[in-house]
């Protein structure tokens, strides 16, 4: 590929800047390292074959996918050691043993006694051991069973007692890191993460039943967590990235976000004291960011320009404007702006092709994995 100047790509473009991508990367191995976790990098972020290597260099050192097309995908790339981290439901089970045939470590969620019969069934049926990881709620109440319930110790009894599940132990995430306002209410979450798993598989332990694998992650409180005793896995996966969100909640600063879209001032307006932008829903997504922290909608902060508010996006309109009046000379209509998405995840999936950058110059191009 031809290296590029960055403002000779067409707009909006997602740009992902290597250093910064590469030391977020080497941040959270060193982390794991230290506190010795297994890092199993969920994926889902960048869903790119590249990342995904940096992040997990060996086919066998594990990661983490979203969907069962994500799976085939990086099972293609190679790897072989994936957790596929959402509830299985019975229709996608012929999917998920082709993978389990294929690869010497693929593991499931279970949270339902439904689902555990299905699994049951279709092993029966078919011939084929699944390997499962118990889902389990420590506090964000999106999936997972109640690990202070008898019901939860019951579905381990069931899935330990199939032919055709191999237990593989317990897996949470704490999404209710995204709803805290710092540092230290970040803390508390990973604390409670933490104590939540060690406390459920203590108690599956009276019963005899090991956790080869206690499993937890989200962004915040793997950037955060004081220890992880007691853990053998963490699965973060949004900090290869980080963004405007993570920033707002105290995981990173908005300095350490390695994905921007690239955007051009299309328009200025003086009289509303606006200025278009060809970045609109299409291209930063209309994640709302942390409004549990200001009920203001900005969809994305302006790299090196706070006071610039993207404060109305139609599905390709942006439209900025300013407490203060905007010196439109600064930004003549043709000029580019980066911005630093609210949630990289979501702005990562609108595009078909990210454009690796050094130093202002394009050296790369990935192309992520698409659809379902
Ligand atoms: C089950 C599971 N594990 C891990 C993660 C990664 O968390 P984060 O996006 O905060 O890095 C997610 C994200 O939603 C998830 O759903």
């Amino acid at each position: 590929m031809r290296a590029m100047k960055i403002e000779e790509l067409i707009t909006p473009a997602f740009i992902v800047d290597l250093l910064k991508l590469k030391t977020n990367i080497n941040h959270m191995q060193a982390r794991a390292g230290t506190h010795g976790v297994h890092l199993r990098p969920h994926v889902k972020t960048h869903k790119t074959a590249e990342i995904a290597r940096m992040q997990a260099p060996t086919d066998d050192a594990g990661i983490t996918v979203s969907t069962l097309a994500e799976a085939r995908f990086f099972r293609q790339a190679g790897f072989d050691d994936i957790t596929y981290a959402f509830p299985i439901t019975p229709n996608k089970l012929a999917a998920a043993a082709d993978l389990t045939k294929q690869m010497t470590h693929f593991q499931i969620l279970v949270d339902q006694p439904q689902t555990a019969a299905a699994i049951e069934t279709f092993g029966k049926t078919n011939g084929v051991r699944f390997s499962a990881f118990l889902k389990v709620d420590c506090g964000y109440h999106r999936a997972g069973v109640d690990p202070t319930t008898a019901e939860s110790v019951q579905l381990v009894e069931q899935i330990k007692s199939s032919k055709h599940i191999q237990f593989k132990g317990i897996l949470t995430h704490a999404g209710h890191s995204y709803h805290c306002r710092n540092r230290e209410d970040i803390i508390a979450v990973a604390r409670q993460e933490r104590d939540v798993m060690v406390k459920f598989a203590a108690r599956l332990k009276q019963q005899g039943i090991e956790c080869e694998t206690v499993s937890v992650g989200s962004t915040p409180t793997a950037v955060h967590a004081p220890d992880w005793q007691g853990i053998s896995e963490i699965r973060p996966g949004n900090y290869a990235f980080f963004d405007k969100f993570q920033a707002d909640v105290g995981a990173c600063t908005l300095e350490q976000a390695a994905a921007t879209v690239l955007t051009t001032v299309v328009a200025h307006y003086p009289q509303h004291n606006q200025m278009l932008i060809d970045a609109g829903a299409l291209a930063l997504s209309k994640d709302p960011g942390a409004i549990h922290l200001d009920e203001e909608i900005i969809y994305g902060a302006v790299l090196g320009y706070p006071f610039l508010k993207i404060f109305s996006i139609s599905q390709e309109h942006g439209l900025i404007t300013s407490e203060a009046p905007i010196v439109f000379d600064n930004f003549p209509v043709g000029s580019l702006l980066q911005i630093i998405p609210n949630h990289a995840c979501l702005t990562a999936a609108l595009f078909p092709k990210y454009h690796v950058v050094e130093k202002n110059r394009v050296v790369d191009e990935w192309l992520p994995m698409r659809g379902w």
